[in-house]
């Protein structure tokens, strides 16, 4: 009798959509313009993108040779490439970011249910940015609304992980991600042909090194891992139902362009916006709520384009809470023994209930802080600049000095073979640069600049 089949993505482009679903969203559209416009702009694009290809790379690729491998989660895929030692403890790290990082998102995902409505009740007509920012505000202190749209939005993305990975996961993000696409080149182009614009470009673009400093690298390490999620096992979980005739080395190289294209995308769509109408760029959290509101206003169609534009941030961000609470799901029902629905209650539910804290504390928890802190602001640097990237220096340490120059080689050349320079200069990457740089940015900023 043949044993029953894991469940898995069925070719490609199923991996790719759901690998590039995963990192393509509120990290791309939401955190990045408004960090790269609170830390130098082009000077904190240049450093982004070169962690993106020295190290995001690497260590996505790292992730999906551990999946694939071990044919299991985050946390049992360490225990079953090196059984009796303690490298499962990376994994666990995993699951904790999971819980961390799932419980602010889904704040942030929350508002843009808020703002789909908002959007359709022709809400922001005929309003300027301070009033649009009031409301954003007024909006985000409430209590009801907010969690309200959080449960929502968390009972969504169970709902897709409940259906299972090719039925749920793979169908939905085939459909979306090259949606999401199309939207955002239109949106692109308005902005830019607004009077003005190029200010914002160049603001962008031209990098500007004083503003430079030990955090700020800090933030561009942190904020490359959360966009490619990386460092806490979602690829991991990912490789693991990825076919054995799919290229690795390929794939995370795609996912890892189109996450970058669409971040950068994201800047080209709110910066010019935001100049011409002489605004600030270091608008904050609320930037793409604020700013893009304003913009769709003067654009022809503009209704249409703001339900679209927040129904698809909405999607960027369950094609990437549909990857957290996978990890968390294929952990607990593997290890833990527990049914695919059982799994996704406790899961679900456990981290909604954290979730309600983060949203909680723009409004009446506001006062509430830890370390200087809101429990939002907690979770939400704590995910980047703590967990991710300590959990991207461990897995490259597992990866170059533990799983095996060999094992690591022959995982990536099944499905076309890589040429042997390219996997050399990968295998030393792995082993020396990626551990010394991960490592001395996210020590020395941890110590030198202070935890928070
Ligand atoms: N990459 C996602 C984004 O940029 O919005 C966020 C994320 C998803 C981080 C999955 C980590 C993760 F495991």
């Amino acid at each position: 009798m043949a044993l029953p089949q894991r469940d898995g993505f069925s070719g490609r482009f199923g991996v790719l959509a759901a690998a590039a679903g995963s990192a393509v969203g509120l990290g791309n559209i939401w955190r990045f313009p408004y960090i790269t416009g609170e830390n130098g702009g082009g000077a904190f694009l240049l450093i982004y993108l070169f962690f993106i290809l020295a190290i995001g790379i690497p260590v996505m690729l790292s992730e999906f040779v551990i999946g694939r491998r071990s044919q299991s989660n985050a946390l049992g895929s360490f225990k079953k490439l090196s059984p009796g030692s303690s490298w499962w403890l990376i994994g666990l790290m995993g699951i904790i970011a999971a819980f961390v990082i799932l419980s602010f998102y889904s704040t942030v995902s929350g508002w843009t249910l808020e703002y789909i409505f908002q959007a359709a009740a022709s809400g922001f007509d005929g309003k300027n940015m301070e009033q649009l920012n009031t409301e954003f505000v007024a909006f985000t202190s409430g209590s009801f609304r907010p969690v309200f749209w959080q449960i929502i939005f968390m009972a969504l993305t169970a709902v897709v992980v409940l259906a299972g990975v090719q039925k749920g996961i793979e169908k939905y993000t085939k459909i979306l991600m090259p949606a999401l696409l199309i939207l955002i080149i239109i949106i692109c182009i308005r902005s830019l042909s607004l009077p003005g614009a190029k200010a914002g470009l160049e603001f962008l673009f031209v990098p500007d090194f004083d503003k430079i400093t030990g955090q700020s690298i800090l933030l561009a390490l942190g904020q490359a891992a959360f966009s490619l999620s990386i460092g806490m096992g979602a690829l991991i979980t990912y490789g693991s139902y990825i076919r054995k005739d799919t290229p690795l080395l390929g794939t995370a190289v795609q996912v890892a362009t189109v996450d970058t294209l669409i971040a950068v995308l994201s800047g080209v769509m709110i910066f010019p916006a935001l100049f011409a109408m002489g605004e600030s760029p270091a608008g904050g959290p609320g930037l793409v709520f604020v700013t893009l509101p304003k913009i769709f206003q003067s654009m022809p169609g503009g209704y249409f384009f703001s339900i679209a534009f927040f129904i698809l941030l909405s999607v960027a961000a369950l094609t990437s809470t549909i990857s957290v609470l996978e990890v968390v799901v294929a952990y607990m029902k593997e290890e833990l023994k527990m049914s695919r629905l059982k799994a996704t209650l406790i899961g679900g539910i456990s981290i909604t209930a954290i979730g309600v804290l983060c949203t909680l504390s723009f409004g009446p928890l506001k006062d509430f802080t830890i370390f200087g802190k809101t429990v939002f602001d907690l979770m939400n640097y704590m995910s980047a600049n703590i967990f991710l990237t300590f959990g991207a220096l461990f897995i490259v340490i597992y990866t170059g000095w533990k799983l095996g120059k060999s094992n690591f080689i022959n995982e990536i050349n099944e499905g076309g073979k890589v040429h042997p320079l390219i996997a050399t200069i990968l295998v030393f990457i792995i082993k020396f640069i990626a551990p010394i740089a991960v490592g001395a940015v996210a020590i020395g900023a941890f110590f030198i600049e202070g935890l928070m």
